[in-house]
């Protein structure tokens, strides 16, 4: 089997830990790298929280902090949407896998300079940019970059944003308009994604280090859930880019252009996600319709089968 060589840019964020584990969990996947941005809380914490994920599967993949701030004007505190510590409060041990002593950006250059790559941009994009800004030749060698973000309709941060482009709406404008092959996850997709306490019911059942785990951190951001939406339905965001990749058709796409709104009393961070037909072809794509209960099974079987690591 051919394995994608797969670098995921991240928050984590107990969805962002989702995605990672059902990468770790793919064998069609190989994970290069995974780089840390701030954006759920600071990149302190969003970079151990990459290390611990890592040392929960007991794999060695690169870890790298990234950009402690966003290129545009800071407007985000750190949130208690995901826990204190981004992960749902929960102990962990001390972590074990090292942290690489390269910036994110030069992770992510030299990972796409060492072969074909897939990139997996899941928190703020102020990374990416700023790898981009670094090696303008970069988008000329990524394979293809699946983002989640933007909202072809309503945001969660204000009416019109969604967070990881509100966080930093000048990084996705320059994301936005390189020449890298684009498949965007937007609210609109993502929100038919959703895991329900049956399903932490069953990851208890399995008895491994990592269902306890993946139960512990979700638990909470339902109780988010409920507060926020008025039901525990917890969105899959981010695990959506990752279920594109080692499913391929389960999510439904359609050609557009992509723009956004960098500045503005009421629509900084919105995302412009033109459908009409001219774009069919367009190397940017956006995500449509996703059946949520084959989702669901898919995503339990393969979290499943990572069983127990050491802790
Ligand atoms: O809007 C959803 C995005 O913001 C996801 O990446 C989630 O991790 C949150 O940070
Ligand atoms: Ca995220």
């Amino acid at each position: 089997m051919d394995r994608r060589r797969v670098l995921i840019d991240t928050d984590p964020g107990v969805d962002d830990a989702v995605a990672i584990l059902l990468a770790f969990a793919s064998p069609d996947i190989e994970l290069v790298a995974i780089t840390a941005v701030a954006g759920n809380v600071g990149l302190d914490k969003t970079t151990l929280n990459a290390r611990r994920l890592v040392d929960l599967v007991g794999r060695r993949v690169i870890v790298a902090a990234g950009c402690a701030e966003p290129l545009s004007e800071r407007v985000s505190e750190e949130s208690v949407v995901h826990g204190h510590d981004g992960l749902g409060d929960l102990e962990w041990p001390e972590p074990v896998t090292p942290l690489d002593p390269r910036h994110a950006a030069e992770v992510i250059y030299d990972a796409a300079s060492e072969g074909p790559l897939t990139i997996v941009a899941i928190g703020p994009l102020t990374n990416l940019a700023v790898a981009l800004e670094r090696h303008p030749d970069l988008a000329t060698m990524v394979e293809e970059l699946v983002i989640m973000g933007g909202a072809s309709f309503e945001g969660n941060v204000t009416p019109a944003a969604e967070f990881n482009i509100w966080v930093d709406p000048e990084a996705a404008r320059s994301v936005f308009a390189a020449e890298w092959p684009i498949t965007l996850m937007p609210l609109d997709l993502t929100h038919q994604a959703y895991l329900v306490d049956e399903d932490l019911d069953e990851m208890r059942s399995w008895g491994t280090v990592v269902g306890d785990r993946c139960a512990g951190m979700l638990e909470p951001y339902a109780a988010f859930h409920d507060e926020w939406y008025g039901n525990r339905d917890i969105i899959m965001h981010d695990a959506m880019c990752v279920y594109e990749l080692v499913s391929p058709g389960a999510i439904s796409l359609q050609g557009v252009r992509l723009a956004v709104e960098v500045t503005g009393e009421h629509a900084r961070g919105a995302t412009f996600i033109d459908r009409r037909r001219v774009h069919a072809e367009s190397t940017q794509r956006v995500g449509v319709h996703v059946d949520n209960h084959q989702f669901r099974r898919f995503l339990l079987e393969r979290l499943r089968s990572l069983g127990v690591s050491e802790q």
